[in-house]
Formats: structure tokens, C-alpha cells, sequence
């Protein structure tokens, strides 16, 4: 089975050739998002008209209307989006919106970043005598244009560049640039070895673990190196199961059963392993919760550690 694609709703506010760019790379199969939606704040920009032309939803919100905010969250929601690529949208995002979006927000800017935040980005190039510029892709934070930058490339400045001249040069540059970076950050979220690096962080940060196959599966035990316990192993693709998982402790079976009733596309029952206590959590979906996981490893952890160590554990956890 292919992976799951990463739902992307694009936000703009102009013409959309960030967006056009995005849209396209998606057309690709192998392109590990696809476009839910393409939204704004005003409602003739003229990306909407194409995305209309290639059947994608759109939602021609009014930037003025005081509930913008929230019926543009809404309108996510409504379209499944798992992440917001901006482009060209011309609005501070609020804190509270930013928040539930955390981590899932995306821009292109037309500098460098960290150099030439904001707006007036190439007077401003011109202006310094820069002989290099570029675009940058990066996490969209409270600070403006300040988020971790995922993706730079550098463009030529001419000696007789205007700022026109130079931003459609680096508008060229920024089509290549948006869809590359994002097939690339979205591509880890299916990706095994990515995925191992993510558990085996957090298994490994939890006292006395240390990483040891499992029946060839990466693997990680709590407690002495001779005779540790296995709480969490790598679930990849195993069997013929289409998923990479985390395979950790329950309490018992009744607690495994509720899980998986509860909600059985995150949780199953591993069938190589029997009838056992480990349960199946699958961590290779764009909406995988980190937190959660990390949840589980220490649930997980306390269920297999030594009385010494879980006694410990809850001293500290007390404080
Ligand atoms: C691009 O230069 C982008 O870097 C900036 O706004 C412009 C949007 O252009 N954030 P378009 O609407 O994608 O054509």
C-alpha cells in the first residue's frame, strides 16, 4: 500500500504561482502531499481561479469578517487538512490559531532568512549591494519570518537589477524550491529510519535503556544490559501489515481489546507476537501524535522496569 499523502491546504491572498507550484508537484504520484484546499482572505485573488480550473476546493473567505479566523479553521477541519502551506498570504497569523496548528504551519519568503525579514525584501537587497539573495521555506512561528528554516536556495543578483527584475528571478527560484522541501519534510513521516530516530530518542532518554534487536527489529530494553526487558520494538511493515508501528506493553488484554475497539486505525493487535501484551501503535501517518507516543514509551518503560527504577521514577515524577 502507498503512504498515506499529507493533506496540504495553501493559503494565498494574490495571484497564487507558489500555490500553481505546489499544485502541480502534487500531480506527481509519488508526491508525498496532496493539495485539500486552497483558502484566503481575499476572495478575488486570482489563485482561487486556478485552483477552481484543477478542481480543488476552495474557500473565498473575506480577511475583514471578525470570525475569519475561525471559520478559516473550520474550513480546514472540513477538508481533512493536516498541514497549511503559505504562499503569498498576506496575514499575521494569530497566537490561539498558530497553537493548534503548532508545527503544521509552512511559508516562503524571498530572502535569505535570517537576513531580510518582512516586506520591501529586494529594495532592500538592491539597496545593501548584496551580490547573492534567495528564498527560504520555513516553520511559521509567533515571530515573524523567524521559524526554523527548512530549505534555502540562493539566487544572482544582476548589476542591473530593479526590484521587479529580481523578484521574478527569485519567483522562479522560489517554484522549485516550496514543492521540493515539503515532498522532502513529508516524505519522513513514512519514512522507517526516520521514524526509528524519533522512538529511539525518546526510548532512549527514559533511565537505564539500551537499544538491542529484537528478532531482527530495532528494539529497545529498560533495566541491566544482561537482562533488560523489551518495552518498545520497531513495527516495520512486518507480515504483510502495511504500517510502520511502535510495538509496546498494555496492562493486559482487556485494556489492549478497549484500545483497539476504541480506535482502530491507530491501534492492532501484532499478530506475530501471539497472544501477548504488546499492543500496536502506528506512528507513520501525517497526523502521528509525538506526544502520545512518547506517552506510551513511558507507560510502556514502567510497565517492564525493576521496582527500583519505577519507585524512582515516581519520586521524581512527584516533584
Ligand atoms: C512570493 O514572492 C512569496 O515569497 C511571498 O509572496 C510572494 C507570493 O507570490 N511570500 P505568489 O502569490 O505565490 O505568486
Amino acid at each position: 500500500m502507498k503512504a498515506e499523502r499529507v493533506r496540504l491546504a495553501v493559503l494565498v491572498s494574490g495571484r497564487g504561482s507558489n500555490m500553481a507550484a505546489l499544485l502541480y508537484a502534487a500531480k506527481d504520484d509519488d508526491c508525498p502531499f496532496e493539495i485539500a484546499l486552497v483558502a484566503g482572505n481575499k476572495p478575488k485573488a486570482a489563485g482561487f481561479d486556478l485552483a477552481e480550473a484543477e478542481h480543488i476546493p476552495t474557500a473565498r473567505l473575506d480577511g475583514k469578517d471578525p470570525t475569519f479566523w475561525d471559520q478559516l479553521d473550520q474550513t480546514l477541519e472540513r477538508h481533512g487538512a493536516d498541514a497549511i502551506a503559505c504562499a503569498g498570504f498576506m496575514r499575521i497569523i494569530p497566537d490561539d490559531f498558530l497553537d493548534r496548528w503548532k508545527g503544521r504551519i509552512y511559508n516562503i519568503h524571498p530572502s535569505l532568512l535570517p537576513a531580510y525579514k518582512g516586506t520591501d525584501v529586494h529594495q532592500r537587497v538592491l539597496a545593501a549591494g548584496d551580490t547573492v539573495s534567495g528564498a527560504s521555506v520555513h516553520h511559521v512561528t509567533s515571530e515573524l519570518d523567524a521559524g526554523e528554516v527548512l530549505g534555502a536556495i540562493e539566487v544572482a543578483v544582476l548589476p542591473d537589477d530593479t526590484p521587479d527584475t529580481l523578484a521574478a528571478r527569485v519567483l522562479l527560484a522560489e517554484h522549485q524550491l516550496y514543492p521540493r522541501v515539503l515532498r522532502d519534510h513529508f516524505a519522513r513521516f513514512s519514512d522507517a529510519a526516520w521514524i526509528e530516530r524519533q522512538i529511539e530518542a525518546r526510548a532512549l532518554s527514559l533511565p537505564e535503556t539500551t537499544a538491542k534487536t529484537s528478532h531482527g527489529a530495532p528494539a529497545w530494553r529498560v533495566g541491566p544490559k544482561s537482562s533488560g526487558k523489551f518495552f518498545a520494538i520497531l513495527w516495520n511493515r512486518h507480515h504483510g501489515e502495511d504500517h510502520v508501528a511502535v510495538l509496546v506493553k498494555t496492562s493486559g488484554q482487556d485494556e489492549m481489546a478497549a484500545l483497539i475497539d476504541a480506535d482502530p486505525d491507530l491501534y492492532f493487535r501484532p499478530a506475530y507476537y501471539g497472544p501477548s501484551d504488546w499492543i500496536g501503535l502506528r506512528v507513520d501517518s501525517p497526523r502521528t501524535d509525538w506526544d502520545h507516543v512518547d506517552h506510551w514509551l513511558r507507560k510502556s518503560w514502567s510497565i517492564c522496569a525493576p521496582a527500583r527504577l519505577t519507585k524512582l521514577q515516581r519520586a521524581a515524577d512527584a516533584f
